[in-house]
């Protein structure tokens, strides 16, 4: 009794130093998105006053479609490669940086454990899944996704 209950302490603190598995889209990087970026780089939309808006630097990450073709500056997000995904290299900039994402006080930097989960996710492949894209209101609030 005493051996078993002696193994299965040993089996929980090595479950803990394991690695973690890779960042999951919906439940670690769409949040992100969508709270910090989509705000600006979401699809085209009318303003209550009838404007249409754009997408800022032709980036639309509201879709995987648009993830997928980047924004005026090339790739958005390159599969497995982090150096050459601008949504990557944006958000790791000096912060001072006038090209840093999101810009200043429009929306909070990054957290660590954000950064990490969106370059676990660019890593393993950047795959979207069965996401069909987040919608909003014309007043930016999310009505699906
Ligand atoms: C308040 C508005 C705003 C928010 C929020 C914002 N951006 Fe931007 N973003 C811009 C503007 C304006 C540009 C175009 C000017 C430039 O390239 O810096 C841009 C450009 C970009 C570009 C370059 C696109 C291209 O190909 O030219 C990337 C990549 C980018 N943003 C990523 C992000 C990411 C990732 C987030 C969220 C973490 C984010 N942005 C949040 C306004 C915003």
């Amino acid at each position: 009794m005493k051996t078993a209950l002696k193994i299965t302490t040993l089996l929980g603190s090595v479950a803990l130093v394991l690695p973690a598995t890779a960042a999951d889209f919906k439940k670690d990087v769409l949040p992100m998105l969508e709270s910090k970026c989509m705000s600006c780089h979401r699809a085209p939309y009318k303003t209550s006053s009838g404007r249409t808006k754009k997408p800022k630097g032709k980036l639309d990450l509201s879709t995987p479609a648009g993830i997928k073709a980047g924004g005026g500056e090339g790739d958005a997000v390159v599969a497995k490669d982090t150096s050459k995904s601008l949504v990557y290299s944006r958000v790791t900039l000096d912060k001072s940086d006038d090209d840093f994402m999101p810009p200043e006080g429009k929306a909070d930097p990054l957290t660590d454990a954000e950064l990490k989960a969106l370059k676990e996710w660019i890593e393993a492949g950047a795959e979207t899944g069965d996401w069909k894209g987040t919608k909003f209101d014309a007043a930016g609030k999310k009505v699906s996704g």
